[in-house]
């Protein structure tokens, strides 16, 4: 393991995993691109996220604007609530996040308040790290980078803060292409965007960061989930919100004792354990912390955490939010559109309610030809609509106040087959990023004997599968090399041909960054057609036929081991 995360962001960098963005001039904190071994990396990861949400589980996925107008952030909660608590030196003016700078001395500094955060600089002698000087008052700093949408500043846009909003806003389109059925799953991966304060901790608090979200609307009054029994005896190390101590317990049984509030919650706590373990989160470093109530995002009704132990400490990689109505509720009121789900009843259900009826006999005098449409028109109004015994309707663009002498409020009994609910939204939201980092930080070694670092990637997600070495460049070994790589190398199984140096410094170079297997071309290699396969974290070496490479190293990506492809 990493002493701490020097070693391996020297080799992120050297390697070109990620890099530090604009380092030409200067750099910009809280920003990171992604090199060619980190693209193969981060996109390996996202693939294995795909193929459990688009292949077990049968979601879509959509791909929305990452710049959206000030409307849908105002519905979304984002432009007033999305915000941290900052503080600028009164001294050299620098800022600071207010509730960092007393993150040694409370448990959850980030459920202070502005006023006790003050009280906190003074109580505990808080000043400027950078220069000594008073810290001035706190005030909240909207997350959100603003911008304008087309010339001048007539239509407010906001880069989005997550990808979710997206899918939410989409609801109408989705709901009809499944067919105006729930459960609707939805996923979407893409950038986001917060205006971090003062990033810190490399990875982790980025400004523009890679998502990769699942929104699953659901029945609110059934949170169950049908393949729930797959997976209820599987064991998950918690930390609910109401003590610090870590439990294991079945999924089963963290239901039934009401630790998470329901099954379609819980299935996808224990998803994403499979996610992160299926891409290289070590399960030992691994637990989910639910949320305290002041700690909760303003659209969650509950939410856990997976978090992984890195060099920074218990770090959240994902979050597994229950949003309840939030989102739909919200972008309906400020859209003016219904979102909701017609939820058929098993069987019709016959219920009283109370209706406005028209008196067609007070209405045929006074209107005359009019009379039937103003019927309609008053029938379809709501009881609610009627204001000091009046009701104002439009008829052909002819607003009409009617009183009580031509309708009524009765109780009448009305068969329904169903009725509208608004539908609960459940996200797995990971921070892709985090994953990547936490991935690399996980599966970092050192080779005390070899004297060297090697990166034990899950072969899934390695950018490399397998280097392609002739023992020498000459004599025709270098031809047949050539030749395997080309037929090996395809978009899943990336080869890498390397021809110079000892064989121990190319083995080398491959373990760094994470290729599972190398095959090496030797004199043998063209007397008999085979050629030295070699396992990075066994440093096993087997003799296989050449035209058999592909196939092996197939059945290998695929899971097997030597043994059981009979090598
Ligand atoms: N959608 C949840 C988040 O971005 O944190």
């Amino acid at each position: 393991m990493a002493e701490n995360n020097s070693d391996l962001m020297s080799i992120c960098k050297r390697r070109g995993f990620i890099w530090p963005s604009f380092e030409l001039y200067g750099g910009v904190a809280g920003m990171y691109d992604y090199g060619p071994l980190g693209c193969a990396l981060r996109n390996n990861i996202v693939e294995v996220w795909r193929s459990i949400y688009k292949g077990r589980e049968g979601f879509v996925e959509i791909d929305s604007e990452t710049v959206g107008p000030r409307e849908a952030f105002k519905a979304s909660g984002h432009v007033d609530e999305f915000s941290d608590y900052i503080t600028y030196c009164k001294g050299c003016q620098a800022p600071f996040r207010a509730d960092h700078m007393v993150k040694e001395f409370y448990e959850n500094p980030d459920v202070l308040g502005p006023r006790e955060l003050e009280e906190a600089f003074v109580k505990h002698g808080v000043t400027c790290p950078e220069c000594g000087g008073e810290l001035g008052p706190v005030e909240e700093f909207n997350l959100m980078f603003k911008t304008n949408i087309g010339p001048g500043s007539a239509r407010v846009g906001y880069l989005r803060p997550e990808t979710a909003q997206g899918i939410f806003v989409n609801f109408p389109n989705l709901y009809r292409y499944n067919r105006e059925k729930l459960p609707l799953g939805v996923i979407q991966t893409g950038r986001s965007y917060r205006n971090e304060i003062a990033p810190r901790q490399g990875m982790i608090r980025m400004r523009e960061f890679n998502q990769m979200e699942v929104e699953l609307f659901v029945d609110p009054e059934d949170k169950d989930w049908a393949r729930f029994h797959e997976i209820e005896n599987e064991v998950i190390e918690l930390v609910p919100n109401t003590g610090e101590e870590t439990i294991s317990i079945t999924v089963g049984e963290a239901v039934e004792k009401g630790i998470i509030a329901n099954r379609v919650l819980a299935y996808f706590v224990y998803t994403t354990k499979q996610l992160l373990v299926k891409l290289g989160v070590d399960p030992a470093r691994l637990r989910f912390r639910q949320h305290l109530e002041d700690e909760m995002a303003h659209y969650a009704a509950d939410c856990w955490d997976a978090e992984a132990l890195l060099s920074f400490g218990w770090t959240e990689i994902t979050g597994i939010a229950d949003r309840g109505c939030w989102d739909l509720t919200r972008h309906a009121q400020f859209s003016g559109t219904e979102l909701t789900h017609f939820k058929k009843f098993d069987e019709p259900r016959e219920v009283e309610m109370e209706k406005v009826k028209a008196k067609h006999k007070a209405l045929g005098p006074a209107f005359k030809g009019k009379a039937k449409a103003i019927a309609t028109a008053m029938e379809s109004m709501s009881p609610s609509d009627v204001k000091d015994g009046k009701l104002v309707i439009d008829v052909d663009g002819e607003r009409i106040e009617l009183t009580e002498e031509f309708f009524e409020v009765a109780m009448v009994k009305e068969k329904i087959t169903g009725e509208r609910v608004v539908p609960h939204v459940i996200e797995p939201s990971h921070g892709l990023d985090r994953i990547f980092y936490t991935v690399l930080e996980h599966s970092f070694d050192y080779d005390a004997e070899k004297d060297y670092a090697v990166l034990r990637l899950k072969p899934q997600v390695a950018p490399v599968k397998v280097g392609v070495f002739p023992l020498m460049e000459k004599d025709g070994l270098d031809d047949m090399a050539r030749s395997i790589y080309d037929r090996v190398h395809s978009h899943r199984m990336e080869a890498y041909y390397d021809g110079s140096g000892t064989i121990g410094k190319r083995y080398a170079r491959m373990d760094e960054v994470g290729t599972p297997w190398c095959i090496t071309v030797d004199y043998d290699s063209l007397e008999d057609g085979t050629v030295t396969l070699r396992d990075r974290d066994t440093s096993e070496q087997v003799r296989i036929p050449s035209e058999k490479a592909s196939e092996i190293l197939g059945k290998l990506l695929d899971g097997m081991a030597f043994s059981e492809i009979g090598i």
